[in-house]
């Protein structure tokens, strides 16, 4: 009835149109634009008035070059609201471009569009489109562009998409679409969006081109090639990754690097570490809810669930942090392993905004949860330029996440044992002074802290990072204390423990002074706190220096990276010197960490090239230094 009335009033308008000769009018299109346009609401008025010419004049439509079809129509944001009437757009015929995104749509595909079988270019994004996704994707054989992100749409993604070999553009994000993905052959592919799904099964060798963040979101198996075929069964991967340490004089840090080495190229494991969250909430929920519902690919809805029943666990953030997350995001997130350290493993985590997190997996947490949470409380009031900021920590019973700031540069432990090739360089003497003296301040204010009884408890050279002015800066401050003690002690870590040190939690603030300086050691002599030596033989690095020292072998002690510069030798012996104070056996005998700092800045003002003055006002520095710093003269007379 409708459509009669609309081809009158078209026809009566080309009739009374006298002058100018009719220029062709898409007739038919007209009258099935305003049968689109009148039997669905939208909240802004579009100018679609029947007594004008459709093309060139109304809102969101273009024609042809003769005028004689409607070839694209963008109607974006024009609230429209409610399914699209069928027998409308579909005749429409001889359409290439279809825009309705960011409008209300609802409703299923409109299975009618088959009949748009010129379509280039279909956006449908972000409307509430529901159901399958239209099956017979071959017949638009020319279509380049498709977007239909951001709806309701279920089911699995169609095989026959492969038929649309002209595809440059495919995004399918935001939907709940389920199943494993087809092996999509689109040679012309150049964007594709399946993120945020609920796919599963792995990714097929046809569309492994893409980014990680093409998949984000999906309960995908990233391994295509794991031995366990079940994608939920990420927990056994993690003792296979461990390497076989390779026999190598720096043998125990360079299996860490191996280790960051095999994981880093593969973005994925992140997916099945982070999958492993799933696994665990998921799969406590099932065991909860042990009535008969069925176990099909419907897993979202029920993490959801998991999460919240979880509530009382809630990421807690610490005061003026701008970062906003929650579980469920960081679930999410895309993240690589940074390293395996005493207290557990860190990952650098991704955000969809963009910031970028650490986040450490404790494992081995030797505290109940309110003992957990007031440690943390401390630590996270702990603001300094020189400490690594904690932003955030969470507590339940299966999982203890801890997230700080990520700073790009890496640990100094990396800097100096990692792997070094065309790109990585041993830091320069410049990078180890003020990695030492930064340190020593965020040290020394640590100890400042809970009335001036804080120990950190872990002080060694994969804590030390540099902050963004490229000064040195602790992490992992105060994880000692929360850390079950039955920890073994690795043979990295052990080190950098003084001698009356038995126990990690019984830390004092003279141990962190010992820590401290068997760092400033490995910074002046480029090894490891503990090496193998030549042969079988482990080597303390303290025991080695004092041996060197006591022989006047001075000169051995330092890095052969560090030689190379010029007019630095009273620098770094000045150091040493600093380092063999802090090492001391006796615990009394240790400078306490604010004396420390004041030795270290007093390195740095002795300029190369000039002479130090015999004796100044930096009294109490050169004090702390003498009684246990061997005479170093052999070194300044060669
Ligand atoms: C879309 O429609 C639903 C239900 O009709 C309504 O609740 C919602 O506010 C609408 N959204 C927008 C952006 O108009
Ligand atoms: C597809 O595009 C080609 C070239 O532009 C055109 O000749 C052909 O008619 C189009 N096919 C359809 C079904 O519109
Ligand atoms: C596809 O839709 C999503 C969701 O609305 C949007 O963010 C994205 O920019 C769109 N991409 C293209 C290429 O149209
Ligand atoms: C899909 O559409 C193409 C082209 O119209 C047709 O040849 C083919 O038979 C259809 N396939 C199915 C399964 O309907
Ligand atoms: C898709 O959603 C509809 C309800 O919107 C539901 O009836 C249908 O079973 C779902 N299909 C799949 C494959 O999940
Ligand atoms: C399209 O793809 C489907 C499945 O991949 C196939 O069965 C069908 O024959 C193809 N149709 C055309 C027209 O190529
Ligand atoms: C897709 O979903 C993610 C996660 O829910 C959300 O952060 C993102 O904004 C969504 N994107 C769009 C275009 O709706």
């Amino acid at each position: 009835m409708e459509a009669a009335f609309a081809l009158l009033i078209s026809l009566l308008l080309l009739c009374s149109r006298a002058s100018p000769p009719v220029a062709a009018e898409p007739l038919l299109d007209r009258v099935a634009l305003l049968d689109f346009i009148n039997n669905i609401r939208h909240s802004r008025p579009l100018n679609w008035n029947p007594f004008t010419p459709v093309c060139n004049n109304w809102i969101g439509v273009s024609c042809n070059d003769d005028e004689t079809r409607v070839i694209s129509l963008r109607l974006p944001a024009v609230g429209l609201i409610g399914p699209i009437p069928p027998n409308t757009l579909s005749r429409l015929t001889a359409l290439q471009k279809l825009s309705l995104r960011s409008n209300n749509i609802s409703g299923s595909f409109p299975a009618d569009f088959a009949q748009l079988a010129s379509l280039t270019d279909l956006h449908l994004h972000s409307n509430r489109l529901s159901g399958p996704l239209p099956s017979n994707f071959s017949v638009w054989s020319n279509l380049t562009a498709v977007n239909l992100s951001a709806n309701l749409f279920n089911g699995s993604i169609p095989s026959s998409i492969s038929n649309n070999t002209k595809l440059t553009v495919l995004k399918l994000s935001n939907n709940s679409l389920s199943g494993e993905i087809p092996d999509l052959q689109l040679p012309n592919l150049k964007l594709l969006d399946l993120s945020f799904n609920r796919l599963e099964g792995t990714i097929p060798q046809s569309l492994q081109r893409f980014p990680m963040s093409s998949f984000l979101g999906n309960s995908l198996q990233v391994f295509p090639t794991s031995p366990s075929p079940s994608p939920l069964s990420p927990l056994p991967l993690a003792p296979s990754i461990r390497p076989v340490p390779r026999p190598n004089k720096l043998g125990i840090y360079l299996s860490e690097t191996v280790i960051l080495g095999i994981i880093a190229g593969s973005c994925a494991l992140v997916f099945v570490m982070f999958g492993l969250f799933l696994f665990v909430f998921c799969s406590r929920k099932e065991q909860s809810s042990a009535s008969g519902k069925p176990s099909g690919g419907d897993r979202s809805p029920e993490k959801a669930v998991a999460i919240k029943e979880d509530e009382k666990n809630r990421i807690i953030f610490f005061g003026g942090s701008s970062l906003a997350f929650d579980l469920e995001d960081l679930l999410r997130a895309s993240a690589e392993v940074l390293g395996k350290g005493t207290f557990g493993t860190a990952y650098k985590a991704n955000l969809e905004d963009s910031t970028t997190v650490v986040v450490k997996r404790l494992k081995e947490v030797g505290v109940g949860k309110k003992e957990f949470e007031q440690q943390m409380e401390l630590v996270g009031t702990i603001k300094h330029e020189n400490v690594a900021e904690l932003k955030a920590y969470y507590y339940s019973k299966d999982e203890k996440l801890i997230i700080y700031d990520y700073l790009s540069s890496g640990s100094l432990s990396s800097m100096l044992h990692g792997k070094r090739g065309e790109e990585r360089s041993p830091p320069d003497w410049e990078t180890r002074l003020r990695a030492a003296l930064g340190a020593a301040r965020g040290l020394a204010h640590v100890h400042t802290q809970n009335g001036g009884k804080f120990v950190h408890g872990n002080v060694k050279s994969s804590n030390v990072f540099l902050n963004r002015r490229q000064d040195g800066c602790v992490g992992d401050v105060g994880l000692a204390a929360v850390m079950n003690s039955a920890v073994p002690s690795t043979s990295r870590t052990a080190g950098y423990k003084a001698p009356e040190v038995f126990d990690i939690r019984k830390a004092t603030q003279a141990s962190d002074v010992y820590s401290f300086g068997v760092l400033l050691l490995e910074l002046l002599t480029g090894k490891s706190p503990v090496y193998a030596g030549g042969g079988e033989e482990v080597v303390h690095l303290v025991r080695w220096v004092h041996s060197v020292v006591r022989e006047e072998w001075t000169a051995e002690v330092f890095d052969v990276e560090l030689i190379k510069y010029p007019n630095i030798e009273e620098e770094m012996v000045e150091l040493l010197q600093v380092a063999m104070a802090c090492v001391a056996r006796s615990p009394e005998k240790r400078p306490k960490m604010p004396e420390v700092v004041k030795m270290i800045e007093g390195v740095r003002q002795v300029e190369p090239g000039r002479r130090r003055p015999s004796t100044d006002g930096d009294s109490e520095g050169s004090s702390a230094a003498t009684p246990t710093a061997p005479s170093l003269e052999t070194r300044h007379r060669k």
